[in-house]
């Protein structure tokens, strides 16, 4: 990963203007780091597969990443989650105001389908590609779990509804991470068992960060916790100790199902998901 850092780092987002603060805000929070999950997973896939192909796989994880910090600026926003804190930083309004904040979201947004479109790729690739980070990580995807994420706060929905919103606004991203990763490999069979793997693993990754706000420090977390009250967190529905036991049988499913896969790919995820399948614990 520490590549994949140097690439973001030579390819961020850059414009020269009049503005005085534009650029330095569209680069503050995808230097601040965060843990690069979705780009590890989308690498690791690549890696198990075809590594001569991981110089090219990291244009697509870039983008991936380029959204999701995109999601992050907008999700800590007043009118959202109102949170002054991100990976260890002042958030974007805090530190400059709240229109650099929406508008580097908007800007990241779109530069991650930039990013994708000029990635050295068939043009085949390229549009599978871009087709699968737009249909995960907009309308009907990430965009539509925050929507009802933010549009039911004060108002307690049934368990499956709040995994209906889990799996739109976080699994659902994580999922194309790794099926991204077999489409550049061109294992398309692979593909479709990763998403519904990633969907899973997506799902207790929210369940996870939903334990963490009420069991981390805002210092532990690098960001605001004990900020979920309103929401329809698996914490507040059902209680601390239901979620754990929920977390721990879904890191259980995940850590069988994996046994299945190629072993070359059993390699590559399994320090991955040990790293991050226990973080609740
Ligand atoms: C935070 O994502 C938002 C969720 C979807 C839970 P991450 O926990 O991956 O945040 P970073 O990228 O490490 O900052
Ligand atoms: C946000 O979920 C998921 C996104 C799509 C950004 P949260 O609101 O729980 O994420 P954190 O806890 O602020 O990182
Ligand atoms: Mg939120
Ligand atoms: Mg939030
Ligand atoms: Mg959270």
């Amino acid at each position: 990963m520490q590549k994949f850092e140097q690439f973001l780092i030579d390819n961020l987002p850059q414009s020269k203007s009049i503005h005085p603060t534009y650029e330095s805000a569209l680069q503050n929070m995808l230097i601040a780091g965060g843990k690069r999950f979705r780009p590890a997973l989308l690498l690791g896939v690549v890696k198990a597969y075809n590594p001569l192909m991981l110089g090219s796989a990291r244009y697509a994880a870039y983008a991936i990443e380029l959204l999701h910090t995109y999601s992050l600026i907008h999700d800590d926003l007043p009118a959202m989650d109102d949170s002054p804190l991100r990976r260890g930083k002042p958030t974007l309004h805090m530190s400059y105001d709240e229109v650099t904040a929406i508008l580097v979201g908007d800007a990241l947004n779109t530069y991650s389908f930039e990013v994708l479109s000029n990635a050295p790729f068939s043009d085949t690739t390229r549009v599978k590609l871009i087709k699968e980070l737009a249909t995960n990580g907009g309308l009907n995807g990430m965009v539509l779990g925050q929507a009802i994420d933010c549009y039911f706060e004060n108002q307690p929905l049934q368990v499956e509804d709040i995994r209906f919103l889990h799996t739109n606004k976080t699994a659902k991203l994580i999922a194309a991470s790794m099926k991204m990763g077999a489409i550049i490999v061109g294992k398309e069979d692979v593909a479709e068992r990763l998403y519904d793997f990633g969907i899973k693993l997506g799902l207790l990754f929210q369940i996870q960060d939903d334990i963490l706000d009420v069991t981390q420090s805002t210092q532990e977390a690098g960001k605001l916790t004990n900020n979920d009250g309103d929401k329809n967190s698996f914490v507040t529905i059902l209680g601390l100790e239901e979620s754990l036991e929920q977390a721990n049988k879904l890191a259980n499913e995940l850590t069988n199902e994996m046994n299945s896969f190629d072993e070359n790919l059993q390699s590559e995820l399994s320090p991955l998901l040990t790293k991050y399948i226990n973080r609740h614990k």
